[in-house]
């Protein structure tokens, strides 16, 4: 079976790039091999963790399951692009890392996009979310190590914030 190669044309954390691409590659293995941004973390592989989250277009969505030629003329944030001009962190990571949200951090860059996605849509839709809402925003995640509870303080004091 060929796997012919795809010229693709997208921006990667606000630059533009073109690339080729074979149609069988996803989109986790073109951040991270290719695009040498490790920060998109590669777990379950299936779509079941969430670990491998990023932006598209401003929607998160799994990047072990989105084959990287589905992002011609798309919009691709990753951890590394999230940070604010003259700040560190973004927002959203500061106020997990005030929650106490982070621990071994392998599950935290997927959520920190969950949350600022959810977050912008809230906004954007003028949607007051309960804490219910923004648990269920979450469900694609698994974390090892936080219980959730911290996780899920972050996200509702987070999008409190920024859906005013
Ligand atoms: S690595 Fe993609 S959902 Fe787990
Ligand atoms: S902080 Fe360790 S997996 Fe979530």
């Amino acid at each position: 079976m060929t796997d012919n190669l795809t010229q693709i044309s997208f921006t990667i954390n606000g630059k533009k790039s073109v690339k080729w691409v074979k149609s069988s590659l996803m989109l986790i293995d073109f951040i991270r091999d290719e695009l040498k941004l490790k920060g998109t973390k590669p777990g379950c592989l299936e779509g079941e963790c969430g670990a491998c989250t990023v932006l598209v277009n401003g929607d998160a969505i799994n990047s072990c399951l989105y084959p990287a030629v589905k992002t011609d003329g798309k919009d691709v944030v990753t951890i590394e692009g999230l940070s604010v001009p003259g700040q560190p962190i973004h927002p959203v990571q500061q106020t997990m890392l005030d929650h106490g949200a982070v621990q071994c951090g392998f599950c935290s860059c997927g959520i920190a996009l969950s949350i600022k996605s959810y977050g912008d849509r809230c906004k954007k839709e003028g949607i007051k979310p309960s804490r219910q809402d923004v648990k269920k925003s979450l469900e694609g995640h698994l974390c090892r190590c936080t219980g959730y509870i911290k996780i899920i303080d972050a996200a509702v004091d987070y999008i409190e914030k920024v859906s005013v």
